[in-house]
Formats: C-alpha cells, sequence, structure tokens
C-alpha cells in the first residue's frame, strides 16, 4: 500500500505566526519607546536568533504568558555588546539588524552558521557604508561582519536593483534614526511587511509605486516609534506546505485559519489555482495591519503552469513546495528568473532539482530557470533526500511523501525548527486514515 492510499489530509489548523512579522515584531517592539507585547510571535529558531541579538544589545525580553513583552529602548538606545551577535542560520536576522545598528555609535560583530556565512552580505552592507557605518566584512561579501555604527549617518538616495525585502527593510530600519531624507527606491517590489507595520506603528512615510513596478519609499527621520502591541498573523508559507499537500493527496480536504493574506505573500495561491487547484479564500479581518483570512483546500487534479520571472520576488520562499506541486500536475511546469533561489538557506534551485531528480521526477535547469516534467503516477519513494539543512527543502519533501509508496529518507528533519517547529505536530494532526 503506498502512503497516498493510506492517509489523506482532513481537518483544520492554527498554524504559527509568520516569521517575516515576528522578526520585524520584536526588532521595532525593540526600537520603540515604551513595552510592546506581541502577540502569537512565531517561536522558532530565526526568530530566537534575533531575540537574543536584541538582548546582547540591551534590551529587555521576556515572555508571560504567552506573550512575549520587549521594553523598548529607542531608535538609538542599543548599548554596546560585549559579545559577538550570532545570527545563527537566519538572513533576515543579520541584514535587518544590521541597518538598526548602523546609526547607533556602537560596535558590532555579527556571526552565523555555516550556511549564513555563505550568503552575501555586501548587497546590504554597501549601502549602509554609503551612509557613513564603516564595516568590515569577511572576503567583501560575508559573515563574520564588524560595523562601527554612527548616529551621524547621512541620508542619502539609494537604489536598490536586486529584488530584496531584506535590503529595503535593512535600509527603512536605519532610515528612521538618520536626520534628513532617506529615499529607497527598488527596481522591483518586494514584500511589504515593514512598509505595513511603519504604518501600525504610526511611523510616517510616503510610497510612491511607479506603473513599471519600481516603488519609492521616502523616510524624514529622525522618527521616534510609540510601542504598541502587535498580532502576528499566522505564517502564509508555511501554510504553503499544507496546501500542496491536500492538492495531491487523494481525499483531502482541509482548511487553515487566520493567515496573513498580503498579496506580496500569497501569489502562490494564484499560480495553485491557475493549475487546477481548488482553493477558497476568506478574508476575515486584519491583524496589527496585515489582512487575514482562512484558506480551505481540496484535492484537486492539476495541470501544469509557466511562472513569469516577474513573480519571482512573491513565491521566493514558496518554489520548493511549487515544486512538488509541479511533480504532480499534467504537462511541462517553467518556472522563469530563479537566481535569487541561489543565495538561500542552501542553493534551493540546485536542492530542489537533485531531489526531484534522486525522487525519479524529470527536472532540469535550464539557466536560471527551473523546468519539471509533471506525472501522476504514485513515487516508489525510499531514495535520500539531501536537504542541505535547509527547512524549507525538508518541509517540501515531507508533502511529497503523502505520495510515495515507501518513505523518503530525508537526511535532516531538525532544521524544520528554523521556521516551523510545530510542523511535525500540525501534519500529523490533519493525516487521516482510510
Ligand atoms: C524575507 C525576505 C526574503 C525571504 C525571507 C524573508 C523578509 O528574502 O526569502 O525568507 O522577511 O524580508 P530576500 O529579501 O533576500 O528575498
Amino acid at each position: 500500500m503506498t502512503i497516498q492510499e493510506k492517509y489523506k489530509l482532513k481537518g483544520s489548523l492554527n498554524i504559527s505566526g509568520d516569521k517575516s512579522i515576528s522578526h520585524r515584531s520584536v526588532i521595532m517592539g525593540a526600537m520603540a519607546i515604551g513595552q510592546t507585547e506581541i502577540h502569537n510571535l512565531l517561536e522558532s529558531k530565526d526568530i530566537m536568533s534575533t531575540i537574543n541579538i536584541l538582548k546582547k544589545l540591551g534590551v529587555k525580553i521576556k515572555k508571560s504568558k504567552g506573550v512575549w513583552i520587549i521594553n523598548g529602548v529607542g531608535t538609538c538606545g542599543f548599548k554596546q555588546p560585549s559579545q559577538k551577535l550570532d545570527a545563527g542560520n537566519s538572513g533576515t536576522t543579520s541584514r535587518l539588524m544590521f541597518g538598526a545598528v548602523a546609526t547607533n555609535p556602537i560596535y558590532t560583530k555579527f556571526i552565523g552558521d555555516k550556511s549564513l556565512s555563505t550568503r552575501p552580505m555586501s548587497r546590504v552592507t554597501n549601502f549602509l557604508e554609503d551612509m557613513g557605518a564603516k564595516i568590515e566584512l569577511t572576503k567583501k561579501n560575508y559573515l563574520p561582519i564588524s560595523i562601527q555604527g554612527t548616529q551621524n549617518c547621512l541620508p542619502l538616495k539609494h537604489i536598490i536593483t536586486k529584488p530584496s525585502a531584506q535590503i529595503k527593510s535593512s535600509l527603512m530600519l536605519a532610515a528612521i534614526n538618520i536626520a534628513g531624507q532617506t529615499s529607497i527606491i527598488e527596481k522591483q517590489a518586494t514584500r511589504d511587511h515593514t512598509e505595513i507595520m511603519f504604518k501600525y506603528l504610526g511611523i510616517k512615510f510616503q510610497k510612491k509605486i511607479y506603473k513599471n513596478g519600481k516603488t519609492q519609499i521616502i523616510i524624514n527621520g529622525p522618527i521616534e516609534i510609540l510601542a504598541k502591541n502587535i498580532f502576528v498573523a499566522s505564517d502564509p508559507s508555511s501554510a504553503a506546505f499544507f496546501t500542496v499537500g491536500a492538492l495531491i493527496t487523494p481525499g483531502s480536504n482541509i482548511e487553515i485559519k487566520n493567515v496573513c493574506l498580503n498579496k506580496t505573500r500569497i501569489a502562490y495561491i494564484k499560480i495553485l489555482k491557475k493549475m487546477g487547484g481548488n482553493i477558497i479564500i476568506k478574508k476575515v479581518g486584519k491583524l496589527s495591519g496585515e489582512s487575514i483570512g482562512n484558506i480551505k483546500v481540496r484535492y484537486s487534479k492539476l495541470k501544469s503552469v509557466v511562472i513569469d520571472k516577474k513573480f519571482a520576488p512573491y513565491l521566493i520562499d514558496e518554489y520548493p513546495i511549487l515544486a512538488i506541486a509541479a511533480s504532480q500536475a499534467k504537462g511541462v511546469t517553467k518556472m522563469k528568473g530563479l537566481a535569487e533561489l541561489r543565495y538561500k538557506e542552501s542553493d534551493r534551485l540546485k536542492s530542489i532539482h537533485e531531489n526531484l531528480i534522486a525522487s525519479k521526477i524529470d527536472s532540469s535547469i535550464i539557466k536560471d530557470d527551473l523546468v519539471i516534467k509533471g506525472s501522476n503516477q504514485p513515487l516508489s519513494g525510499n531514495n535520500k533526500i539531501t536537504t542541505h539543512h535547509d527547512h524549507r527543502i525538508a518541509m517540501s519533501f515531507s508533502i511529497l511523501n503523502l505520495i510515495c509508496k515507501k518513505p523518503l529518507k530525508i537526511d535532516d528533519m531538525k532544521c524544520i525548527e528554523i521556521s516551523y517547529p510545530k510542523f511535525k505536530q500540525d501534519f500529523k494532526s490533519l493525516m487521516k486514515n482510510g
């Protein structure tokens, strides 16, 4: 019997808080004046990396009765740390925190794990150096990195050519502590959680969106943040795993509740619908400025799709699980312009492709495009999955397991704690016999 014949996904689920919003809530809570309560914070390893760094910078953070409480120190109140700041596996922690400390008159040294130490950092630090922070990088691009911040950073006009919300957010966090006008131009818009949280916290800024996709953010600093309690919406990227799980497993029918419906994050639902996925979204309200709603998903016969490269910034974390959907869709799916995937927790373009091939799924990389020939034949499974300790690879192939005759041998399941410690528990709660 295949696992597919044995199980289907059924029932409803409240998943954990969103990773991007959680990082921003603790950082902005720390930079605020007063006390911030954070509800539904994602308690994953990446978020703990951010919290531990903030504690080393003198911020008091504790958890009481399920709520995180942060006593903010203001935008220029970080203390000189006595130890190195360890960002662990987290690109968001390191890049956002670079911007937050660069405008404080303190010396910091950032380190990270093996994966983070191979990811490019000059994409952020170049801008902070232009502002006046003194920065030393390893081999001009990598951690360990030391930053001598200054309170006299310059207000400048920055043009970001790589689509990355982390770069934009880092510069926005710096700009609120710079006297004068900082202008941040993105050639292509990226996820906008920082803007939404700025608005929610009453931080004044202007955002212009141009027809050609360019955006401009103007901040006149310095600005003080006044503390305000934050409620974190549930993570749409985590919801994507079970959404695809239900779509590819016959007899499945699930509902995922209170998911963040930010348009820059749920493009994967549009793509899955285009592939024939039976998905219904119901908006139920707003949480700290972010739209939330319930997602209902039923098993569906999927067909292939061509995904243009202009969607890449809005699907960036979902390509691994979209690849699993594509493997079960009739026809050839083309995901175009995935260059940025090479710089994630692993070279995700390679990790996805290699593991699809290992699972006997027809996949090829053509320049920066991933091409997958789908089939809805049950897979034999039993092969090894090399995660490269990348949480999204481990979760995506755990979902593929649903339609394998024998379980896949995933080499690291612990890495899932980076973004979704409750993954296994939630998965089990949806898995029903018969
Ligand atoms: C994130 C932005 C994205 C995403 C990451 C979280 C954020 O990275 O992949 O998981 O919270 O801003 P890039 O900005 O490098 O694309």
